[in-house]
């Protein structure tokens, strides 16, 4: 279980997160929606503890997430895929895989490579050579290849075009079902989304003003022109 408690976030002497509170149960969907600058990404950054100026407690399985010790955080489980596609250009697809893996077990990119097909075509491949959509199959690949039990997601399909939006939204509720991983997904595309995940958060000037089912923030038609 993730619990945040009464956080809030400053960059310097700017409040950008206003008591956020939030409870995220193990094996959940999560989908994060709200305005440029809500403060999205600042929400999942305070999650692994990428931020130092950070008020309020938060925790995974009980253990604290000590702002500014990303390093520490991240081997309670903690996956985090940021916005852009974070490969390295130069290496082969299965290159890459590998050194995401090297900590945990790189024989793990063949189970990968079957949530992914396309990885497994694409091998050989030196990864700045794909696609935009592909370069985003293959960051995602290479954050499970660190076998995360929470997978925090910034905009995966931002720049992709709508029928690979699809693709990379459905694979992400793969990995969901097939590894059991917790993920909480912060996208533009919210239409797409909710139908992906089962439950919507909406951010406001870094508060949270929506917490329930994605079927709700469906029917709750006056919250969207905030997305
Ligand atoms: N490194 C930073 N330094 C100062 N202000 C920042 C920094 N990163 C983000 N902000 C500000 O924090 C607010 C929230 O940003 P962010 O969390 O990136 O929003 P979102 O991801 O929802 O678009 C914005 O006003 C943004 O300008
Ligand atoms: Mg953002």
């Amino acid at each position: 279980m993730l619990q945040v408690d009464h956080v809030n976030a400053y960059y310097g002497k700017l409040q950008v997160l206003h008591d956020v509170s939030l409870t995220i149960q193990d094996g959940e969907r999560v989908g994060i929606f709200g305005h440029n600058g809500a403060g999205k990404t600042t929400l999942l950054k305070c999650l692994v503890g990428d931020l130092a100026q950070v008020e309020g407690q938060i925790h995974y399985q009980n253990q604290a997430i000590v702002a500014g010790q990303v390093h520490l955080n991240v081997r309670h489980g903690i996956g985090f895929v940021p916005q852009g596609h974070n490969v390295f250009r130069e290496l082969s697809v299965e290159q890459n895989l590998r050194i995401a893996g090297l900590m945990h077990d790189p024989a793990y990119a063949q189970t990968v490579c079957e949530i992914f097909p396309i990885l497994q075509e694409r091998k050989l491949q030196l990864a700045g050579s794909l696609s935009g959509g592909q370069q985003q199959m293959l960051a995602l690949g290479m954050s499970i290849m660190t076998r995360p039990r929470l997978l925090l997601l910034d905009e995966p399909t931002t720049g992709l075009a709508p029928i690979i939006v699809r693709d990379v939204l459905t694979s992400i509720r793969d990995i969901n079902q097939k590894e059991g991983s917790t993920v909480l997904i912060v996208e533009q595309n919210v239409q797409a989304t909710l139908k992906q995940v089962d439950r919507a958060i909406v951010l406001k000037s870094g508060r949270v003003i929506f917490d329930g089912a994605s079927k709700q923030l469906l029917e709750e038609k006056s919250l969207w022109h905030l997305f």
